[in-house]
């Protein structure tokens, strides 16, 4: 229970998870458009590494002659778990499959240059 320092912000690449062990918990720390956060590291599927890599979402829209395109939206990337697929908004740690489910979410900030999680 507390604040942990992760590490300095020039240490995480863009687009990356580095998983890291708090209190016991197994915590992926993800940069992503010079935003970090952090989510357990535990699915709630069959208890899978949620956080085994960043991803796009991807999405569909319809084009006025009705056409469905799909794209990759990266301004609301996902972690997704290895084992079978699943993946989690790394804002909420919702699954995008089932929003009765998540992951936990903590609290990542910055500070003096420094990524900190702050597990409740
Ligand atoms: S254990 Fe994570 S998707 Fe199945």
């Amino acid at each position: 229970m507390g604040k942990h320092i992760i590490g300095p912000v020039g240490q995480f690449s863009d687009g990356t998870v580095k998983i890291v062990d708090l209190e016991g918990k197994s915590v992926g720390i993800v940069c992503t458009g010079g935003k970090f956060y952090a989510l357990r590291n535990l699915c709630p599927h069959q208890g899978g590494p949620a956080c085994g890599g960043i991803f796009p979402t991807l999405k569909a829209a319809i084009q006025a002659n009705g056409r469905i395109v799909e794209y990759n939206d990266y301004e609301e990337p996902v972690v997704s778990c290895p084992w079978h697929g699943w993946e989690f908004d790394v804002k909420t740690g919702e699954c995008l499959a089932d929003r009765t489910r998540r992951i936990a979410v903590y609290d990542a900030t910055i500070e003096n240059d420094s990524v900190i999680v702050t597990i409740p």
